[in-house]
């Protein structure tokens, strides 16, 4: 399964890659991998203070990308997402958004 979900990020990746702003959604499996640490455990609650983590494989892409960019300009208020999502570029929120929502 996990060989699976690899094996089409990297298919999802090259199939933009034929586009003029690729995204990437192979190099966005790399820059994702902080964010598992939170995303990527089922059911994960943050210690403190106490909130559910969304769930984020299989979700829109073009809503991650709109959730990171909001949490980055503080449109969206979170103190720990605005931290994760302020060092990302335009780029990286592309690359990330593509490989998040190609895995189930
Ligand atoms: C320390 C834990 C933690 C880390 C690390 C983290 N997040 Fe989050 N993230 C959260 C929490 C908690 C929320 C819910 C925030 C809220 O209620 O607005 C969230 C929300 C989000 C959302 C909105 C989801 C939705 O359904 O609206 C996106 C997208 C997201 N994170 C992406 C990322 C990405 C990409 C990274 C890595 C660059 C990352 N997160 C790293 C804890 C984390």
């Amino acid at each position: 399964m996990r060989k699976l979900s690899i094996a089409s990020a990297v298919g999802v990746g090259l199939l933009i890659a034929n586009g003029a702003q690729a995204a990437d959604a192979a190099a966005g499996r790399v820059k994702a991998e902080t964010c598992l640490g939170c995303h990527g455990v089922a059911h994960y609650v943050n210690t403190y203070p106490t909130y559910h983590v969304p769930k984020l494989g299989g979700q829109h892409e073009a809503y991650l990308v709109a959730a990171l960019k909001a949490y980055k300009d503080k449109q969206r208020s979170h103190g720990t997402m605005h931290a994760n999502a302020a060092a990302l570029s335009d780029e990286d929120i592309a690359d990330i958004a593509a490989y998040l929502s190609s895995i189930k």
